[in-house]
């Protein structure tokens, strides 16, 4: 049964435009909703209570707009807020980091697996936790990277500044052996040619939001609420709590064919 409803998808800033870039990509008759809460991004370095009640807020604001599914397409909101968003809504809910850990289980041959991503989700464990649930034997190497996300979002991922931090930061890496590296924020797809040239090509970098969308199609044929042909040309709206002119040009720079504007959000408290 054709079902019109937007997905929704959330995140602290522009990161999420990953994960919705992969939605247009392979659910290209879908209907969208982005939020990026980026007044108050990062919220790598945030106490997990408060990004609970931001994920909140977001949640609330895109249930205003009637979707059909939310994406939770950040990593560190997932971390904290995914189990109780879920238990509470009645629309599907999904998030980041269990597509992630799957596609790395594939993905790796040595069992030595690397995981970057914001303080939030590095000291939440739940990457090493969900990876070691599945394969007790595997090797999991953790490491937070908070100078990447404001890089992404001030729009200079692809700057020699850019190049310089992810060479230092990654450094602690490079003798770990690893022959895969689970980019657990959806900010970091952006840095993706620069992580890559750090860590060499033998290295397989697996975008845990894009292995999010294989979830968010499965679900949609599941629960039989998918669009299809006959929805040639599907809405895409944006909001940001923040500046639209930043966000829509990032936007133009990440999307193919973006010609919508952003629209400014105000988020209330929960
Ligand atoms: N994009 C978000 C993530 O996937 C978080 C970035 C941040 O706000 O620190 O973790």
């Amino acid at each position: 049964m054709l079902n019109p409803k937007p997905i929704g998808f959330i995140d602290s800033g522009v990161g999420g435009l990953t994960v919705a870039k992969e939605a247009m990509k392979q659910l290209p008759y879908e209907n969208i909703i982005y939020l990026g809460d980026t007044a108050r991004c990062p919220y790598g370095p945030r106490p997990a209570e408060q990004v609970i009640q931001f994920t909140w807020e977001m949640t609330n604001f895109l249930l205003q707009k009637d979707i059909k599914m939310l994406v939770i397409a950040c990593n560190t909101a997932t971390a904290v807020a995914l189990e109780e968003i879920k238990a509470q809504l009645s629309i599907p809910v999904v998030g980041v980091i269990l597509p992630g850990t799957r596609a790395a289980l594939k993905s790796t041959g040595s069992q030595r697996i690397g995981i970057i991503g914001t303080q939030g989700t590095i000291k939440s464990d739940s990457y090493k936790r969900a990876l070691k649930n599945k394969s007790p034997q595997v090797f999991v190497e953790s490491l937070a990277c908070p100078k990447f996300v404001p890089i992404v979002e001030s729009n200079e991922y692809a700057s020699s500044v850019a190049k310089k931090i992810v060479s230092e930061t990654l450094m602690p890496l490079q003798k770990k052996r690893l022959d895969t590296l689970i980019l657990g924020c959806t900010h970091y797809p952006l840095l993706r040619p620069v992580i890559q040239n750090v860590m060499g090509s033998g290295v397989h970098l697996i975008d845990s939001g894009a292995e999010t969308v294989g979830e968010v199609s499965m679900l949609l044929d599941y629960f039989d609420i998918a669009n299809g042909p006959e929805n040639p040309q599907p809405t895409k709206e944006f909001y940001t709590t923040s500046s639209p002119q930043l966000f829509d040009a990032i936007a133009q720079g990440w999307l193919t064919n973006y010609q919508e504007k952003a629209q400014h959000a105000k988020l209330n408290s929960k």
